[in-house]
């Protein structure tokens, strides 16, 4: 299936089973804002708390908070985003279209990006099991003009942000010939820069209401918290503190589905080590955080780490993890080398000292910090968007399956009396009675069970658990498992064991230690 055509599979499909709303759509949608629906708000909820399980409570040393959306002006002003969260900004004259200069860059690159793809699959097509990827795209010298014109661009581009030189930006934008994609005309204005944080007011009367903002990210409620919880806590460093939590932010280029929102969820851990140990715990966080995605087995090869050359004002190093979405790789989870840019600016701006004495040596020191900051919707797009697939079955038909890692699927097991007579429902509402205490369960009866089976499917639930006739004599029951359809006769009351052993936390975190 071509990428376009699976991701808007993957959009009709998230709303088709529930998963995912276009925000007050009977309004016809607010652009960029999205609702969380039944099933939806179940995933997000088990992978926010698969991450809490990794970084809060695996760890003895790091510890969770859940600050206020709200906070007081000036820690906006300290934290720099006032004066620099911005994006630069270009329009189009004609469709007077407002474009981010660096995305119209970046998409050109992918479309070259699409033609090495393409390149690749030829070969492949062509050399069969002698081709060697790695060898072809290092000698073919289609591929290696491809991806030097990729990374002399970014290259410039990086360089022009980093200088703050917009005319530069405008000058690549001219010279790659890129067009508005509405108008088709290369008619631009100049670029300029664009804060992203909201605006909201606090207080009754508009003479005494007090500017706010809505936070653009969680980690300054984090930063403002440091020593009452280090205090509080008793921690030594290093340490770190973690919180989930919506974040604001105006994107202008928001698209892409939930990929791209103007209000989202981030899960982000501050951790706060002695100045000079930054690089080795920088490797340490690349490594575990990647360990983590690849514990829900999403495949190695969609994951590739992107190493920052335009820092942001605060970090001394950053490297995104990038993953394989059906429209390309994109950042899914950023980690930042922040320094003691936080705390220093909070102190100043404060006028309170936000140091840690350290015991051992003897010193009272500003901590460094190192950063990992995921965004909850976009993992929730990269668990999905890979889950999805079109599966051809040996009797020529083909199968919606949703195969969401059991760890994080909404609904367990779906229970199912073959017939609504002869007293099959009762058995089988008693076993959701009994499973329910221990996963989210369902009951169906409507339809064959060929198409409970097909829903269940599509729906992402890893066990259905049929109950017959038989049942009635041995206590038995049918278990298939939504991956391989494969069926077995089992007892009712090993039914947990079965479920758990596949859904448990502790099954999928443990591969991280492998
Ligand atoms: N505290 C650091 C920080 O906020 P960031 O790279 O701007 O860094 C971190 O954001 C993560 O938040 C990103 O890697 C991404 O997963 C998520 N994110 C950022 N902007 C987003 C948006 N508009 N919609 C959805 N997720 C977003």
């Amino acid at each position: 299936m071509a990428n376009d055509d699976q991701f808007k599979k993957v959009i009709s499909h998230a709303k088709e089973y529930g998963y995912v709303f276009q925000s007050s759509e009977i309004y016809d949608g607010l652009s960029a804002v999205y609702d969380y629906a039944q099933n939806g708000a179940e995933l997000k909820k088990n992978i926010r708390d698969y991450w809490w399980k990794a970084m809060v409570q695996m760890h003895d040393n790091i510890v969770g908070i859940d600050a206020a959306i709200f906070m007081h002006p000036t820690t906006w002003k300290a934290s720099g985003h006032v004066d620099a969260f911005s994006d630069p900004l270009i329009d189009n004259k004609d469709s007077k279209k407002r474009y981010r200069a660096d995305v119209l860059v970046e998409d050109y690159c992918a479309k070259i990006e699409n033609k090495i793809e393409k390149e690749i699959k030829k070969a492949e097509k062509r050399f069969g099991d002698a081709f060697n990827k790695e060898e072809f795209v290092s000698t073919n010298g289609r591929v290696v003009g491809y991806q030097e014109k990729i990374d002399s661009i970014l290259k410039r581009l990086g360089q022009s942000l980093e200088k703050e030189d917009l005319a530069d930006v405008k000058a690549l934008i001219e010279e790659l010939e890129i067009a508005c994609p509405v108008a088709g005309s290369r008619n631009w204005t100049d670029v300029k820069q664009f804060n992203l944080m909201f605006g909201t007011k606090l207080g009754a009367s508009a003479e005494t209401a007090m500017d706010l903002y809505l936070r653009p990210e969680t980690a300054q409620g984090i930063f403002v918290n440091f020593l009452n919880v280090q205090k509080t806590g008793r921690l030594k460093i290093p340490f770190g503190i973690a919180q989930t939590g919506k974040a604001f932010r105006n994107e202008i280029v928001a698209r892409q589905f939930i990929f791209r929102m103007r209000e989202f969820e981030q899960m982000e851990m501050q951790f706060f080590i002695k100045p000079g140990t930054q690089k080795k715990w920088f490797e340490y966080w690349k490594e575990t955080r990647l360990k983590w995605h690849q514990s829900l087995g999403l495949g190695e090869e969609n994951y590739r780490f992107h190493d920052h050359e335009k820092l942001a004002h605060y970090a001394d190093a950053a490297t995104d993890i990038e993953f394989k979405f059906p429209f390309g790789f994109k950042e899914l989870e950023g980690i930042h080398s922040r320094t003691d840019f936080d705390l220093k600016q909070h102190e100043a701006f404060s006028g309170k000292k936000l140091q840690y004495f350290d015991h051992e040596d003897n010193e009272s020191y500003t901590p460094y910090v190192l950063e990992t900051s995921i965004g909850l919707d976009r993992m929730f797009l990269a668990v999905f968007s890979n889950a999805l697939m079109e599966e051809a079955l040996e009797d020529g038909k083909t199968r919606t399956v949703l195969k969401l890692p059991a760890v994080l699927a909404p609904v367990k097991a779906a229970i199912f009396p073959l017939l609504a007579k002869d007293g099959l429902p009762e058995i089988a509402q008693q076993i959701v009675e009994d499973l329910k205490w221990d996963f989210n369960v369902t009951y169906e009866e409507k339809d064959t069970v060929g198409r409970r089976y097909r829903r269940q499917d599509a729906n992402g639930t890893p066990f259905c658990i049929t109950v017959d006739h038989d049942t009635l004599e041995d206590n038995s029951v049918t278990i298939r498992h939504r991956d391989t359809m494969e069926q077995k006769r089992v007892k009712i009351e090993d039914l947990k064991a079965i479920i758990k052993a596949e859904v448990d936390v502790k099954h999928w975190l443990q591969k991280m230690e492998m």
